[in-house]
């Protein structure tokens, strides 16, 4: 059998590039998307061997955008055997700052996106096929002035377990990676006092989506795989029992 052949959307983000490392590293086929032409441009000068991996300029969360995506896979490649769907937004603040317009966003960027991509892959998957999307903690645990990210991402969630029952009869595996932030350059640059052993390296998030693209995976549908390194919530009532020592 031919290598597989994966459509990466959302190619230009900052967890793309160990993800585009692993999979192409081991042989895989991928076609990148992304709107932004110079990031891709720059994608496909570090990473681009014709036939192998290479990149095309569209907006998935565009239906007819997505359309053409699938079609290029298939065009160029020959075949389709999965989607990695990064694509994804973020966007954090109070309510009472929050207007309409700030939840559609949200709502087009990390779920309405999903909807498209996936439509448009579907017709040329077969059995053996994998669906690899990306949540937060903070889909199950929303946390104040992440309503519309919080309410995306869980939109997100219960729409891959839903689709994952559609598409397993066609033994087609769709699976979550629940992942807490990313440790990234610009994070450390953002937010220099915050404890990075709550955050994950994408090299690291990379690694599950090489699971969930092999058939090391073959057993999962539906599937919320948590990469949550060593992240916890914390809460004033924690700590240990009465009496018993000071904080660890
Ligand atoms: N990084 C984290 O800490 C973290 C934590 C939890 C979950 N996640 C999720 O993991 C995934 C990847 O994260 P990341 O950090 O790589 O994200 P990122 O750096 O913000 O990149 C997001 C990607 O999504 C694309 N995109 C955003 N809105 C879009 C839209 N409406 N239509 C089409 N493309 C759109 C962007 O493409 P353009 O170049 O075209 O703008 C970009 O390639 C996302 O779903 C994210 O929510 C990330």
């Amino acid at each position: 059998m031919s290598a597989p052949v994966f459509l990466i959307t959302g190619a230009t983000g900052r967890l793309a590039e160990p993800v585009i490392g692993l999979l192409g590293g081991r042989g895989d086929r991928l076609l990148l998307t992304g709107r932004d032409k110079g990031r891709l441009a720059e994608l496909e000068r570090r990473h681009g061997a014709a036939g192998r991996i290479e990149a095309l300029v569209t907006d998935v969360s565009d239906p007819e955008g997505a359309r053409l995506a699938a079609e290029e896979a298939v065009r160029r490649f020959g075949r389709l055997d999965g989607l990695v769907h990064l694509v994804g937004g973020f966007r954090a603040g109070p309510l009472f700052l929050m207007d309409t317009g700030a939840y559609e966003q949200m709502l087009r960027d990390n779920f309405l996106s999903a909807v498209t991509a996936t439509q448009a892959v579907l017709p040329h998957l077969t059995e053996g096929a994998r669906l690899v999307y990306f949540s937060t903690p903070l889909a199950d645990e929303p946390l104040p002035a992440l309503s519309a990210y919080a309410a995306a991402k869980a939109a997100l969630v219960a729409w891959v377990r839903s689709i994952a029952h559609e598409v397993k009869r066609s033994g087609i595996h769709a699976n979550t990676v629940v992942m807490t932030m990313a440790d990234t350059p610009d994070k450390r640059r953002e937010r220099p006092q915050m404890n990075f052993d709550h955050t994950v390296t994408p090299e690291l998030v990379a690694r599950v989506v090489g699971f969930l693209t092999s058939e090391a995976a073959d057993g999962l549908y539906g599937s919320c795989v948590p990469v949550l390194g060593r992240f916890e919530f914390t809460s004033e009532l924690g700590g240990p029992p009465p009496g018993v020592g000071g904080p660890r």
